[in-house]
C-alpha cells in the first residue's frame, strides 16, 4: 500500500485521472496560525469531554434517587421528574461526545488530505501466463485431446443428469392446463349461500352489526370443515375483507348493483401484485394499501389500482344476506384471485371506466 501525503494535488488531475480532485482546499486554520487559539481549542475539547462523566454520574443518581412517581410542573405541563432527568442527562452526554469529536477534528486533528490509488484488480501478466500454461498441461494430461470419446462421454454423462432434474418438476403439481386451472387456482370455495364469517372467531357477520368505516377480515364458513394442506390452500385463496362505506360516497357500477348490501362490500384480501395479504385500510379515502410494495386499491371504486405495481383491480365477491340478515356469498369470485400468471386471462377484470 502506498500513501501519497503530498500537498501538491496537481498529480490528481493528471490525464490518467480524468475526474477533477474533489478534495479539501488547502487553507490555514486559525488554530494552526495562532498557537494560543490552538491551545484554547484543546482546552475546549477537554472541557467538553470532562462533562461527560459528570452527566453519566448524574444519570445514575437520577435513576436511583428520584422516586418513580415524582412529577415536575414546567410551563404548565406536568411530567415525570425521573423521565425528564434521565433523558436530559443521557441526551446531553451523547451530544457532548458528538460536539467534542467534531470540534477536535475541525480544530486540532491534522487536515492533510491522504490519497490512495486503487491498484488494478487483474493478476500480473506473468501469473496469468503461468495459469494458462498449467491449464494447458492439465488438458494435455487428462488425455481428452487424444481420446475424443472421453470428452463426448463426459458431456453426455453430465448432460443426462439434467433429465432427473426436469423430472423432479413434476412434484410441482399437475400441468396447469386451462381445465386444471379452472379446478384449482381459478376457483375458491366461495359459492352461492356460503356464510361469511369472522376469520378469528368464526362468528357469522350480520349486516346490521357492521359500522360505516369498519373493516373485517373474513372467511367462508365452509373453510373450517377442511383440514391440513387443503385447509391452507383454500384459506390462501378465499381470504376476504369486508368493508362498509357510506353509499353516497362510493361508486357502484351498474353491473355490480346487487353485489353489495347497503354499502357493505367484500373484496379478496390477496394483493394482485405478488399475493401479499392486505388490510391496511384508510377509512377516509376508501383506499386499501398493500404493505409489501405499496399497491393501493380504491375499494370505493370496485377495487381499481390507484397506485403501485399491481396491474389488476382487487377481485370483488358478490354478496347478499340470508333471511336473518347474515352476509352470504352470491357466487364464487368472477375472476381468479391473487397475483398474475402467464396464462391468466385479464379480460374480465374490472378496469377504471367500466360500468
Ligand atoms: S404484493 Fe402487494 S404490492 Fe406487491
Amino acid at each position: 500500500m502506498s500513501l501519497d501525503t503530498s500537498h501538491d494535488h496537481s498529480h490528481v488531475n493528471a490525464p490518467d485521472h480524468p475526474v477533477p480532485d474533489p478534495g479539501l482546499h488547502e487553507e490555514e486554520r486559525y488554530t494552526d496560525a495562532d498557537e494560543r487559539a490552538g491551545a484554547r481549542a484543546y482546552r475546549q475539547v477537554v472541557g467538553i469531554l470532562a462533562a461527560i462523566p459528570v452527566l453519566a454520574i448524574a444519570f445514575v443518581v437520577a435513576y436511583f434517587a428520584i422516586p418513580i412517581d415524582a412529577t415536575l410542573h414546567i410551563f404548565g405541563a406536568t411530567m415525570k421528574a425521573n423521565h425528564l432527568l434521565l433523558g436530559l442527562t443521557l441526551g446531553l452526554g451523547v451530544l457532548a461526545i458528538g460536539v467534542a469529536l467534531i470540534h477536535w477534528s475541525r480544530t486540532i486533528m491534522g487536515d492533510e488530505e491522504v490519497v490512495e490509488y486503487r491498484h488494478s484488480a487483474a493478476s500480473p501478466a506473468d501469473s496469468r501466463e503461468e495459469a494458462a500454461e498449467k491449464w494447458a498441461i492439465g488438458v494435455e494430461q487428462s488425455g481428452i485431446g487424444r481420446r475424443k470419446l472421453l470428452g463426448t462421454g463426459l458431456a453426455g454423462g453430465v448432460g443426462i443428469m439434467l433429465v432427473p432434474a426436469v423430472v423432479l418438476l413434476a412434484d410441482m403439481g399437475p400441468w396447469p392446463t386451462a381445465e386444471e386451472r379452472k379446478k384449482t387456482i381459478e376457483k375458491t370455495i366461495w359459492a352461492p349461500g356460503v356464510p361469511i364469517v369472522n376469520d378469528v372467531n368464526q362468528v357469522p357477520l350480520r349486516a346490521s352489526d357492521i359500522a360505516v368505516g369498519q373493516l373485517i377480515n373474513a372467511q367462508p364458513a365452509t373453510l373450517f370443515e377442511l383440514h391440513g394442506a387443503e385447509f391452507q390452500t383454500e384459506k390462501a385463496k378465499s381470504s376476504l375483507i369486508v368493508v362498509r362505506m357510506e353509499l353516497n360516497s362510493i361508486r357502484i357500477p351498474t353491473s355490480r348493483q346487487d353485489w353489495h348490501v347497503d354499502g357493505i362490500l367484500a373484496y379478496s384480501k390477496i394483493c394482485t401484485h405478488v399475493g401479499c395479504p392486505i388490510s391496511l385500510w384508510e377509512q377516509q379515502t376508501h383506499h386499501l394499501l398493500c404493505p409489501c410494495h405499496q399497491s393501493t386499491f380504491d375499494l370505493g371504486n370496485s377495487g381499481v389500482v390507484v397506485f403501485g405495481p399491481a396491474a389488476r383491480s382487487l377481485p370483488q365477491l358478490p354478496i347478499t344476506t340470508d333471511a336473518q340478515g347474515y352476509l352470504i356469498a352470491r357466487s364464487d369470485f368472477t375472476v381468479p384471485v391473487g397475483p398474475s400468471y402467464f396464462e391468466r386471462n385479464s379480460e374480465n377484470d374490472f378496469k377504471e371506466g367500466d360500468d
